[in-house]
């Protein structure tokens, strides 16, 4: 009988104008209601639209994406079949079900979110499944359309932030049985597969690492000595140029040569959610990640504006966003997962998860290399990610957390007294050892952890990177504690105003170039400090030497 019914069931566009009864309708629902939730999270929402002008929305919406589709469909044959399909149903049937999942309950630990928060949304799924069948059963079926851009279709039903939409559903009388077969199938479109794709897997096999074969050492000492030399000859007081002259030698220093440039300079901006949001540690709610990543993909925010001024490439990375972006040229999705677990509770990651990101992050810099870059900064975002980075500063360099724990995005005294009481509490059930990729995976987040995988690569290739503040001072201390040799490479940009990073930077014996006060992240310090590369590049490239302007050396 069950057989039977997976048989009949048919994904439906072509609708009779026959009500659904509300006995039919409250049955599939309690089916998709009796489906499993993963730790019984029940977050699966529904929403019922019977209004012909919502419908019409809806249908706008659609039209508008698959006129999208259609462009994207080579040639003209497949143009014109795809617009003979049925696509959708919105206007014909009686009823459209929303089926939805709601990411607040991720603001409470679940046992069935541990691994990954993407089982509430296939949670849901099982519930459509249900109600599918149920539908079917009852001699009625419905259709799943995704055509849709789920940001307007959000915007247009009013659905809340947190409620997180995964498809419109037809619900009606079929009209049709498509002769027992997929629509797509019974049009020629497509065939589907008879059996399902099984395959055995019997033996283990290692992780892929990045294969980094252009890299070419450079003589750095030799170059390191002559470039000295040059700058001690320029026509001014000897170190009368200060931290530029530091600037310059060590620009020569990494990229090996006596009159450097720096080419295609790119600023990345890695972003990912912390489960340590959940618990009042940050002014802002867990949301804003993924609105600030919009943000920055709409050029309007403070990073976009400074990277425009100094002719900077920008590209952001989903390292574990809680949001599914639709798809943009200038994100990079390597999202590890839909944000971090709370290391209140358990690990943020595991130790796999740490080795994709440092993998990810590696990845990111061998992309940036190859399209010609040498020079790559770096910035984040992620609500959540000070407390991170604070405890992980406590941990790796030995001072008490009251002075690594600062304000973040702007907490008030109490809430700065509770987030270190928190960080305190995370930190007093951390029975783990203190070796560092330990501490990285228990309290580190997937964006700081991804930097400081592309921090090392970056080294590897000898490029220029530019650290910018608080945040991505403790990925490059990460990264540091695993190859001490990544501070030749590593250009300090601004000191920021959040408190422990003063103290970071001297734990680190590093001098940043720029101090305004700034506590925004985003690779804001990076972006403000390369004009001082340029300088420090320029002066050594273009001012005349004692020898060439026949200047006297000596001291009147
Ligand atoms: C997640 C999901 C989203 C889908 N979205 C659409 C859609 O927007 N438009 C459409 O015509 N079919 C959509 N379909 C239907 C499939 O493309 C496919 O035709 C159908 O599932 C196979 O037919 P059957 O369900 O009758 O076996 C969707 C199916 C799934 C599972």
């Amino acid at each position: 009988m069950l057989e039977d019914l997976l048989k009949l069931r048919r994904d439906t566009r072509h609708f009779t104008n026959e009500p659904v009864p509300d006995s039919v309708l409250q049955k599939a629902l309690m089916a998709g209601h009796m489906a499993p939730s993963v730790g019984l999270t029940d977050a699966t929402r529904y929403y019922i639209i019977r209004s012909g002008e919502v419908k019409l929305a809806v249908k706008h919406l659609f039209d508008n994406y698959s006129r999208k589709a259609e462009q994207l469909i080579e040639t003209d044959d497949q143009k014109s079949a795809y617009r003979a399909l049925k696509l959708e149903g919105i206007t014909d049937a009686p009823i459209g079900l929303v089926v939805c999942y709601d990411r607040s309950v991720l603001n409470e630990f679940t046992i069935g979110t541990i691994a990954t928060n993407d089982t509430i949304r296939s949670s849901a799924v099982c519930a459509i499944q249900n109600i599918w069948l149920s539908l079917t059963e009852q001699g009625y079926s419905m259709g799943w359309v995704s055509i849709l851009n789920y940001h307007q279709f959000k915007k247009i039903l009013n659905l809340p932030d947190e409620i997180e939409p995964l498809g419109y559903f037809c619900v009606g009388k079929p009209a049709t049985d498509y002769e027992k077969q997929p629509m797509l199938q019974q049009l020629g479109w497509k065939n589907k597969s008879e059996l399902p794709a099984v395959a055995e897997i019997d033996s283990l096999s290692g992780a892929a690492s990045v294969e980094s074969s252009t890299i070419v050492p450079a003589d750095h000492q030799n170059v390191s000595a002559q470039l000295s030399a040059a700058i001690d000859g320029k026509t001014k007081p000897l170190g009368s140029l200060g931290m530029l002259e530091d600037l310059a030698l060590q620009i020569g220093t990494v990229l090996g040569t006596l009159s450097p440039q720096i080419t295609d300079p790119q600023l990345v901006v890695f972003a990912a959610d912390h489960g340590i949001a959940h618990h009042g540690v940050s002014a802002y709610p867990q949301e804003v990640t993924r609105q600030m990543v919009n943000n920055f993909l709409d050029g309007g925010a403070a990073i976009n504006v400074f990277c425009r001024q100094h002719q900077i490439a920008l590209k952001v990375v989903d390292a574990g966003v809680n949001y599914d972006f639709a798809p943009n040229a200038d994100l990079i999705v390597h999202k590890i997962a839909k944000g971090t677990q709370s290391f209140l509770y358990a690990a943020a990651m595991s130790a796999a998860e740490l080795e994709l990101c440092l993998q990810k992050g590696a990845e990111v810099v061998a992309e940036v290399q190859k399209g010609g870059s040498n020079t790559i900064g770096f910035g984040e975002m992620g609500i959540g990610n000070t407390s991170s980075a604070s405890v992980l500063m406590h941990l790796l360099c030995g001072l008490p957390l009251q002075d690594c724990v600062g304000k973040g995005t702007g907490v008030n005294a109490a809430q700065l007294q509770k987030k270190q009481e928190i960080l305190q509490l995370a930190i007093s059930r951390y029975q783990g050892s203190h070796e560092v990729k330990h501490l990285m995976a228990h309290f580190g987040g997937f964006e700081m952890m991804q930097i400081a995988g592309a921090m090392l690569e970056a080294k590897k290739r000898n490029l220029l990177i530019l650290v910018d503040g608080f945040i991505c001072t403790v990925a490059y201390l990460c990264a540091f504690k695993l190859d001490p040799e990544l501070q030749r490479n590593a250009i300090f940009c601004h000191q920021s105003d959040e408190q422990g990073h003063r103290l970071l930077l001297e734990q680190l014996n590093a001098k940043a170039l720029l101090k305004l006060d700034l506590r925004l992240g985003e690779g804001t310090g990076c972006a403000l400090a390369f004009p001082l590369l340029k300088s420090a590049v320029d002066f050594l490239n273009d001012m005349a030497s004692f020898e060439s302007a026949e200047v006297s050396t000596g001291a009147v």
